[in-house]
């Protein structure tokens, strides 16, 4: 009996040893909200309507809450860190009137209290002295309102993946990727642009997954309420091994500095088996941390401002009742002659006789040109700005068209690299006037083949026109309300600023569409030498035609030849890719350029290079403007687009005949149908 009874004591024991073990081994928990006992508190922490409030708007302050006894974090005897899965829900309040910062970080740390960490931009996480020391055995994930260049801060309001220093292994821009919205690029990477982003300090309340397995750690986030995101944040491989001990603790820190905001932690959940623990968060009826709208109309300068302005309107209204009234009856007549499209534009309309003054009634040596539909004078208006007035004839029903064109596409578009109307004039129904800002230095053309040695085109200046040329295009098509084709892309469309800033001009042939819509079928108009293949046969205007045009721009400025000159030699086109084929096409460059201090030979070999892409022949081969942009951008810092790759894409679309398959026909004729099919089209 004596001996007996140890031995089940024992065998009891180890039982309960074993057993033991594995209930220690996990943790599972969801609060709520959080009573005192919940957590423990170190720095400034405050539990108060079950919301766990780690700061105030006290500045400088630090405060940490740690879930209270220690969680295994890896397998018994292994380095093996176990899966867990946790989801949280705070929010950063804002105080009105003051600068918010800093940010919280979910956490692992070896001990409790908050020793070794500082406050503002070190977030109560780690502090100056021992950032980045491996010894520190701690992760985080923070949530950070504050670009610090010293920790290499992606921005000022990001998700980091932090291990053992503030600077981060892993960032992003805080937001998620809408299961239905997300795009992603065609190496299948995401699409940065369907990243619907967040703003983690506007009082808003987010809900946080963080889940780690098998090496992998994975970060989402969501407005409260939304159902998880499929797509994580952050995703990534991490190996935890060397960073987490047996045992940690488990919590949240936040800090504020100078600047200072609310940071708050509504519920709270942790597991490591069970993947859905985020799902027991409730995520209904929180209370919310958003800065109500201005109460403006409380203050007492709001009250006296609107009595005053109260007053004073009323006595406007009745003096500009009688203004109008008085105007009115002189304009009826007017008016009535006048079309619907007229009086959209009408604010962009200037009278017969300011541009009659202007121009000093049209004479002859204020030409400055002479264009398809009429001339175009350079004239100075009242106010002594200096504008160019062009002249459209009326003989034909296309004078008319052009005309509207040019106002309803030029009157709504602004951007400083096109052209921009000043106004615009109709006398009796026959005359119609274009009034635009004066170039000073021309149109472009006139720089390339007409103008002498001493004022040539430098290196510098073609690269930047072209680039200016190229942003002004990117805006037609993408940057306004409706797509707009310019569909006549060519260098006597290029006018030249007094400083040699390039703008596109003349929107004769300029049509609007949807963004969704197809061009339908027209005319084929435009001008021979810059016309697309497949418009010249369709008619059919696109961006990939603008591009075209574009391209063979390019080549005009790099080149110093027109695209299409006398009898017998070949267009530009054909001429750069039999040069091209022959491995011989830095002999293109306008022979001019080479005495040019600046001319950087391989530059200029790629910005070719680019122009022939944009004039291949298959529209689907082109690239789109917002790429040509990119082009010219990177070319400046970094250089993605190597000699080396652009020529052997080029050489490819050489041999494998799809950019080419006309260019191959015109050498085995020894003629050019393409470009005979483009003059005929013309
Ligand atoms: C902010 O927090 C500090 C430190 O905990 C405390 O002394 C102060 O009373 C709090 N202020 C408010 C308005 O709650
Ligand atoms: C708590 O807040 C007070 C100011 O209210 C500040 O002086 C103190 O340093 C803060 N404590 C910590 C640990 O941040
Ligand atoms: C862990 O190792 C200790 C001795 O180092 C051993 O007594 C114990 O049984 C081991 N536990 C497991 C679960 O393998
Ligand atoms: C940072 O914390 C360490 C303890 O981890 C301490 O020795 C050091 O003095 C602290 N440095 C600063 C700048 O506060
Ligand atoms: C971990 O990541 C790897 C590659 O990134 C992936 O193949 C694997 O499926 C991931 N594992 C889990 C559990 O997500
Ligand atoms: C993780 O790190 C530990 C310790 O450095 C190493 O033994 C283990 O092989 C690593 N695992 C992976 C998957 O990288
Ligand atoms: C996992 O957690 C969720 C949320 O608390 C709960 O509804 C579910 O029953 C849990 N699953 C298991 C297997 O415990």
């Amino acid at each position: 009996m004596n001996q007996f009874y140890p031995k089940i004591l024992l065998s009891y024991l180890l039982l309960a040893l074993f057993s033991c073990n594995q209930s220690v081994a996990e943790t599972d928990f969801v609060f709520n909200g959080f009573k005192q006992s919940d957590v423990s508190i170190f720095g400034n922490v405050t539990i108060e309507s079950r919301i766990l409030t780690l700061s105030n708007d006290s500045t400088f302050s630090i405060g940490r809450a740690l879930y209270p006894s220690k969680i295994v974090t890896k397998e018994a005897n292994s380095s093996k860190v176990l899966p867990f899965s946790t989801s949280f829900i705070f929010a950063m309040a804002p105080y009105r009137d003051r600068l918010p910062g800093h940010g919280i970080v979910f956490l692992f740390v070896p001990h409790t209290g908050i020793d070794g960490t500082t406050s503002a931009q070190n977030l109560g996480f780690l502090n100056f002295t021992n950032n980045g020391n491996p010894d520190n055995h701690v992760f985080g994930v923070e949530f950070d309102v504050f670009k610090n260049q010293e920790f290499n801060d992606i921005n000022e309001n990001h998700v980091g993946i932090d291990v053992n220093s503030l600077a981060s292994e892993f960032a992003h821009e805080a937001g998620y990727w809408p299961d239905e919205k997300i795009k992603y690029n065609s190496d299948g990477s995401l699409n940065e642009e369907s990243l619907e982003t967040l703003k983690l300090n506007n009082g808003r309340n987010y809900q946080v997954w963080i889940d780690y397995v098998d090496f992998n750690i994975s970060v989402t986030m969501a407005p409260v309420g939304m159902k998880r995101p499929k797509q994580p944040l952050l995703d990534f491989h991490l190996n935890l091994s060397q960073v987490f001990e047996e045992e940690m603790y488990v919590g949240f820190t936040a800090a504020t500095g100078e600047l200072a905001q609310s940071h708050k932690i509504l519920a709270w959940s942790f597991s490591n088996s069970n993947f859905s623990i985020g799902d027991g968060l409730i995520t209904q009826g929180l209370p919310s941390f958003e800065l109500p709208e201005d109460p403006v109309y409380r203050s007492k300068g709001f009250i006296a401002g609107m009595t005053v302005s109260l007053l004073f309107l009323v006595v406007v209204i009745a003096v500009a009742s009688w203004f109008l009234i008085k105007r009115n009856r002189r304009m009826k007549k007017e008016r009535e002659d006048m079309e619907d499209w007229e009086l959209e534009y009408w604010p962009h309309r200037i009278t017969y006789q300011e541009i009659d003054a202007a121009t000093k009634g049209f004479a002859d040596e204020n030409v400055i040109g002479i264009g398809g539909n009429g001339k175009v004078y350079k004239g100075v208006l009242a106010g002594g700005s200096e504008v160019a007035v062009k002249r459209i004839s009326h003989q034909n029903s296309e004078g008319a068209r052009q005309f509207l064109a040019e106002i309803s596409s030029l009157g709504r578009l602004k951007q400083r690299n096109l052209v921009s109307l000043r106004g615009w004039c109709k006398k009796d129904r026959g005359s119609m006037f274009v009034v635009y800002d004066y170039m000073e230095n021309g149109s472009l053309d006139k720089r390339l083949f007409e103008s002498n040695d001493r004022n040539m085109l430098s290196f510098e200046d073609r690269i930047r026109i072209l680039k200016d040329v190229a942003s002004g295009v990117l805006y037609l098509h993408e940057g306004w309300e409706a797509k707009v084709l310019h569909r006549d892309i060519k260098a006597s469309n290029v006018l030249l600023d007094r400083d040699m800033n390039a703008r596109l001009g003349d929107f004769g042939l300029a049509r609007m569409h949807d963004h969704s819509q197809v061009a339908s079928t027209t005319r084929v108009v435009g001008t021979v030498g810059y016309l697309a293949p497949e418009f010249a046969k369709t008619g059919r205007a696109s961006t990939q035609t603008d591009v075209f045009g574009y391209g063979v721009l390019i080549m005009e400025v790099m080149c110093g030849r027109r695209p299409i000159e006398e009898e017998g030699k070949p267009p530009l086109v054909d001429w750069l890719w039999e040069l091209m084929s022959r491995g011989e096409l830095i002999n293109a460059f306008d022979s001019r350029l080479r005495t040019n201090q600046d001319f950087n030979e391989e530059e200029a070999l790629r910005v070719l290079q680019l122009g022939m892409i944009c004039a291949s022949l298959d529209a689907k081969a082109r690239p789109s403007m917002r790429q040509v942009v990119k082009f010219f951008d990177r070319n400046n810092d970094i250089d993605e687009y190597e000699t080396e790759d652009m020529d052997a894409y080029l050489l490819e679309s050489l041999r494998s005949n799809t950019m080419l398959s006309n260019f191959s026909l015109s050498l085995s004729h020894g003629s050019h149908p393409t470009f005979d099919e483009i003059r005929e089209g013309g």
